[in-house]
């Protein structure tokens, strides 16, 4: 098992403990978080420090007893040697209380505002990033990571710099006592180094994997309770369970494997300090009894007292430089996720002001959403201000993606997409989207009593604002039923067109001067459409309105209307004129009309 490892990790002989990368993120998390703790950190280093004063003096002081009773000394010093040290271990327990109540406080606090920096970054970055990560992944960075780093960062790595304080300080007091014994104490030290490199890189390749697996895991389970109504339905609940069984068992593997990588370390350690105390015991023994050294029985045990203080802090240290590895890969990614750059961003300059009034204009647009397949070449539109404007055709044929691309939810390739004579990129983000009220296609919904959803979009509405908003939607009967219930995750306890009632009190309430309508009340009864296509109607008046409909008999009365197939403009014109036409619309039109009667 062991062997395997090794072999996996691959690059055992040239990986240092710190990859430039992982430098670059140590120094990333230096400059950022725990810089401007310096103080506070120099604090803790400062009780740290007298720590390994108080092991030091305690050394000393034993030394010193161990004589008294060797020698058969005054009673009064040993009474003394015993106060003094319990002075110190007094001194020393009020550090031990100090030093990891304000590491833990000043690793917290750090990684707050990491959490924090993450949320706002997350908040930022392109639709499309959302698109290509899974939330889980997102999740198990900002949440589990973070954390991870917080109490690395709070305790085992205060607890590691103590250690490697006390493993100085006596280290130097003991080779201030006797040279030529402490390099018999370490002459084997060379052979843990190269166990904890060869360890260590072991430990990164298979921690990776670890993280990966549990990102993996965490998703398939996000996804398999999420769809749990299509994994009822389709039956496949064998299917979810061998599929999460397979992560379950690799996540075991690999934490075996991660285990069975650390646990050569402390065995080493503990074959390396046998070989030491027993030489150090011969060598020790020799020179007490020789006349040529200058060393006593006293001095001899306090030297191995000495080295007993020093392994067991090494012990932990070389425990450390092994979390240290797993830690360094959290590290990086938590920092990968603020690497992501957003692309749609506020230009230099732009401008808080905009003409909602004025007409929009898709002018040689060239947009896809991936290279290999374009969808929009040389495209023109225009959606006239004040107007209704219906973009019908195929599904697929990039009805929505248009609507995207007027709230820049993405950005055109070549081309632009004006409003007035401005190109959306010279307005302001947050002024040009506060333009819009959206039915989208996909209706979201938070897991919170109606009210709240609508209200969601324009929180500072009255109560009133709102009735109106769910009368007009016809949602305002489920509102008075159901009162304060949370809707479920995702709005599951809902049904479609409650859904989409829900999605069109929003427009009534935001009431933007521009309105887009994607398939905005498909999902409605005849009756209730007819209802909320009246409010709409009234809603839209005046403003510049774009309607996506497959059903056609919801867009006869438009002023204009786009047939897009694959990505083109194939017609346009009123509904009559495109009757007239007798083409592409005017053939589905008529297979309509022909299903309804
Ligand atoms: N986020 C996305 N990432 C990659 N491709 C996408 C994305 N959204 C849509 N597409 C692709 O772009 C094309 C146009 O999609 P779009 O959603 O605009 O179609 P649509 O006309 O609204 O279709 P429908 O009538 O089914 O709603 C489709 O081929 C679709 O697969
Ligand atoms: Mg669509």
């Amino acid at each position: 098992m062991k062997l395997r490892i090794f072999r996996k990790s691959g690059a055992v002989e040239s990986t240092p403990f710190f990859s430039d990368q992982d430098r670059k993120n140590l120094w990333w998390f230096w400059q950022n978080y725990l810089k401007k703790r310096m103080v506070w950190l120099f604090l803790v280093l400062g009780l740290i420090l007298l720590q390994g004063i108080v092991y030091q003096q305690f050394l000393r002081l034993t030394e010193n007893g161990l004589r008294v009773i060797f020698d058969q000394g005054a009673v009064g010093d040993l009474v003394q040697v015993c106060a003094v040290v319990f002075g110190l271990f007094f001194v020393r327990g009020i550090t031990s209380y100090v030093i990891p109540r304000t590491s833990t406080w000043l690793a917290s606090g750090a990684v707050m505002e990491l959490r924090r920096d993450l949320i706002k970054h997350l908040l930022v970055l392109d639709l499309a990033y959302f698109e290509r990560s899974s939330p889980s992944e997102i999740i198990l960075r900002v949440v589990t990571q973070a954390q991870d780093l917080s109490t690395f960062v709070g305790q085992t790595t205060i607890n590691a710099v103590r250690d490697a304080v006390t493993v100085i300080i006596v280290s130097g007091y003991l080779i201030y006592k006797s040279p030529q014994l402490f390099l018999t104490a370490i002459v084997i030290a060379p052979i843990i180094l190269l166990v904890l490199r060869y360890v260590s890189n072991s430990i990164k390749a298979v921690q990776r994997s670890a993280q990966n697996a549990l990102g993996e895991y965490m998703n398939t389970l996000e996804e398999t309770v999420n769809g749990m109504r299509t994994v009822k339905i389709s039956n496949q609940e064998r299917f979810e369970e061998a599929r999460l069984s397979k992560t379950n068992t690799e996540i075991r593997d690999l934490q075996v494997r991660l285990q069975s990588a650390q646990a050569i370390v402390l065995p080493a350690i503990d074959f390396a300090s046998a070989f030491a105390y027993a030489l150090v015991i011969g060598l020790g023994g020799y020179m007490a009894i020789s006349p040529n050294y200058d060393l006593d029985g006293a001095a001899i045990i306090t030297f191995m007292l000495g080295m007993v203080m020093v392994f067991d802090p090494m012990r932990s240290l070389s425990k450390f430089f092994t979390t240290l590895q797993t830690r360094l890969i959290q590290l990086e990614s938590v920092h990968e996720v603020l690497r992501n750059k957003p692309t749609i961003v506020d230009a230099p300059g732009a401008s808080g002001d905009l003409d909602a009034a004025a007409d929009i204009t898709l002018q040689n647009v060239t947009f896809s959403y991936s290279p290999d397949t374009p969808l929009f070449k040389e495209l023109d539109l225009t959606f006239e201000g004040g107007q209704r404007t219906a973009i019908v055709g195929a599904t697929g044929s990039g009805k929505t993606t248009v609507l995207s691309l007027l709230g820049r939810l993405y950005e055109v390739e070549g081309g632009k997409v004006c409003i007035g004579e401005t190109n959306i990129r010279d307005i302001r983000i947050s002024t040009l989207r506060q333009a819009f009220s959206v039915v989208a296609q996909d209706i979201v919904i938070f897991n919170a009593p109606i009210w709240d959803n609508i209200k969601y979009v324009r929180p500072e509405a009255t109560d009133e604002e709102i009735w109106a908003a769910a009368e007009a939607a016809e949602i305002a009967d489920l509102i008075r039923s159901r009162g304060n219930t949370p809707l479920g995750p995702k709005g599951a306890q809902l049904s479609g067109g409650q859904k989409q009632r829900i999605a069109i009190a929003r427009a009534f309430l935001r009431s933007a001067p521009i309105l887009l309508l994607d398939e905005a009340t498909s999902a409605l009864d005849q009756r209730t459409e007819e209802k909320v296509k009246r409010a709409l109607h009234r809603l839209s008046a005046g403003k510049t309105t774009i309607i996506v409909a497959h059903r056609l008999s919801a867009i006869v009365d438009v002023d204009k209307i786009y047939v897009l197939d694959h990505g083109r403009v194939v017609e346009t014109g009123t509904h009559d004129e495109l009757l007239e036409l007798g083409g592409l619309y005017a053939g589905m039109y008529t297979t309509q009309k022909g299903e309804y009667r």
